[in-house]
């Protein structure tokens, strides 16, 4: 059942239990495209290839659900988190239900939103594919010349990315979450570091 519901979003089906609307799939797919792309440009195994999708295809499987109606499929430690964060772990935890085992897919998809210091090289994909897919509308010449240095220049765009994000949170009086804190430290330099 776990492989099945992964070689399925792989090839762009979504489990029974996804509420997501058309122009959400239309995201879910853009989203696929790139990842799938910079799979083979790092020369994945077709495998690995189709994990990558089916990350892509399921991050945002739960996103126009009823948040109300998330809460209570979320792990304890997401449980207190804002409403719209938690179609991520709600994601994962269907996933798991469904015999998911394959804990970094589960934790790319459940820190899509906000990072996290364990994303492993598919979790930092997904999080800068959901980011930077052609669709977004906001700074799309900023968008366009990272994805152009996708994904050779993976971790300097990812480091740009996160502490782009960042210093907007910081900037409107936001609160940042200790994952993505911890995210951004992953990345960074030491503070004696040159
Ligand atoms: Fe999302
Ligand atoms: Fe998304």
């Amino acid at each position: 059942m776990g492989a099945d519901v992964v070689a399925d979003a792989a090839g762009g089906r979504l489990p029974p239990w996804a509420e997501a609307t058309p122009a959400r799939r239309e995201h879910l797919a853009r989203v696929a495209e790139l990842l799938d792309r910079w799979a083979a440009a790092l020369g994945l195994s077709d495998a690995e290839r189709a994990r990558w999708r089916a990350a892509a295809w399921l991050h945002d499987a739960l996103r126009d659900a009823d948040p109300a109606a998330l809460r209570p499929l979320v792990p304890p430690e997401c449980r207190g988190w804002p409403a719209l964060l938690l179609h991520g772990p709600a994601a994962a935890a269907r996933l798991r239900g469904d015999g998911c085992a394959d804990e970094a897919l589960l934790r790319a998809v459940a820190y899509h939103t906000i990072g996290h210091p364990e994303l492993d090289e598919l979790g930092g994909a997904l999080y800068l594919a959901d980011f930077l897919e052609p669709g977004r509308t906001f700074e799309p010449l900023w968008r366009a010349a990272l994805r152009a240095r996708m994904p050779a220049a993976r971790s300097a765009v990812l480091q740009e990315v996160v502490g782009a994000r960042i210093r907007h949170l910081v900037g409107s009086g936001r609160a940042l979450r200790p994952e993505t804190l911890g995210f951004w430290n992953s990345l960074a330099r030491s503070p004696v570091d040159p």
